[in-house]
């Protein structure tokens, strides 16, 4: 049987650090709130000059030399990103460039939060179907975009000047306070290869999609449901930001992400003590801690950065496997369970043997 091994992995973090205290010089928040309440610390965010692309490129490159896979032989590349370089192209030919690959097909992966599952399940079945042999498979965002604030605000909170937000603005930032203090920049990426008969590799997956509630984390404008899909109107409006109700999707994450690390479990055979790890999708450390009390696991089983890093959506599940690679946390032969809920709303689970 021929089976996924990842069998190497990379990371890069956007350079600027913001702490909640930094964020709380703009808007009204507190770091105590934040932390309390997410989970977050701090968060990273890009520079100008870096993009979604860049991220993944220099994730993908430490992945590669991890590897000790040559650029040649990739085969395939999955890009997993809410926050695209460009509405169109995607990032997954921008990377192929930047990296220098030959001319292989190039996915791009548009589910949120779990784009990094569904990548991953398109990869494995590529592999197992004989279509590819060598996959590079990569999370990135760029979530910095997404902020309300003006570059004064943002100078005014990294300390880079002494002009303070105006009413309207420290108002206009206060508006969005619950969604923007969760999220920071990162690029994570695995190398995915063939291998025959062996024991490691992609196990299994389940993958879900529900769009009846899309509308409670989305983004309301700059898309083609609007002519044109992008005008200065929205953009007072704040329809360029997403919309999210926290506790509708707080709620959703919980039970979904429960139901179905149950499933994967029960139908490969596995109880939760047999796991080394569960990588889950970092969106709110309290959505992991009731998902981990619920599903009998023990606190060792449950790595998390979101205290360093926030949210990074599609980067999260590989930024933490390849933390947890890094650090010996996890080893080749470990038993691994993936979980993540996101947008759309979708949601899964991917059980693999490191
Ligand atoms: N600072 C201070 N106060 C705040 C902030 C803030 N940053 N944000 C909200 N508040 C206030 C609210 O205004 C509210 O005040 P009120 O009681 O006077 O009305 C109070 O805090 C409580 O607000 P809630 O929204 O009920 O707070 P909650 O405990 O639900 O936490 C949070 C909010 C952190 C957003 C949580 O609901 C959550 O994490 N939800 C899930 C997020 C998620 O998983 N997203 C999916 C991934 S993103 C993706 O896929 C793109």
């Amino acid at each position: 049987m021929t089976r996924a091994v990842i069998v190497g992995s990379g990371s890069e973090i956007a350079p600027t650090r913001v702490t909640n205290a930094q964020m709380a010089r703009i808007m009204d928040t507190s770091d105590e709130w934040i932390r309390e309440r997410s989970g977050v610390e701090a968060r990273h965010f890009a520079t100008p000059e870096i993009a979604t692309s860049d991220l993944g490129v220099a994730a993908a490159e430490k992945a590669l030399a991890a590897a000790g896979v040559a650029k040649a032989e990739v085969d395939l590349v999955v890009f997993a990103t809410m926050t695209p370089d460009h509405y169109f192209p995607g990032c997954g030919t921008l990377l192929q460039h930047k990296l220098g690959l030959r001319t292989v097909p190039c996915f791009d992966i548009r589910q949120q939060c779990s784009g990094f599952l569904y990548g991953l399940q398109l990869a494995d079945a590529h592999v197992r179907s004989g279509l590819a042999k060598t996959v590079l498979l990569v999370g990135a965002e760029v979530h910095i975009g997404f902020m309300p604030w003006t570059r004064e605000n943002y100078a005014y909170a990294l300390g880079t000047s002494d002009v303070p937000p105006t009413k309207e603005e420290w108002d206009w930032n206060s508006r969005f306070r619950h969604l923007v203090v969760l999220f920071g920049d990162a690029g994570a990426a695995v190398v995915l290869r063939a291998a025959e008969d062996g024991e490691r590799g992609v196990l299994d997956h389940e993958l879900h999609g529900a769009g009846a509630d899309y509308e409670k984390l989305y983004v309301p404008g700059t898309g083609f449901k609007h002519r044109p899909y992008t005008d200065p109107e929205q953009f007072k409006r704040g329809d360029h930001i997403p919309v999210m109700d926290g506790r509708h999707v707080f709620k959703m994450a919980t039970t979904s992400m429960v139901e179905v690390a149950r499933s994967v479990l029960q139908k490969n055979g596995v109880a939760p003590d047999q796991l080394k790890l569960v990588l889950m999708h970092q969106a709110n450390q309290r959505i992991n801690e009731y998902c981990a009390k619920a599903l009998g696991l023990r606190e060792e089983q449950v790595p998390h950065n979101i205290h360093k890093y926030g949210n990074t959506t599609a980067a999260t599940i590989p930024l933490l496997w390849d933390e947890c690679t890094r650090d010996g946390r996890l080893r080749p032969g470990d038993l691994v369970l993936m979980v993540a809920f996101g947008a759309g709303m979708t949601w899964g689970a991917s059980l693999v043997r490191a």
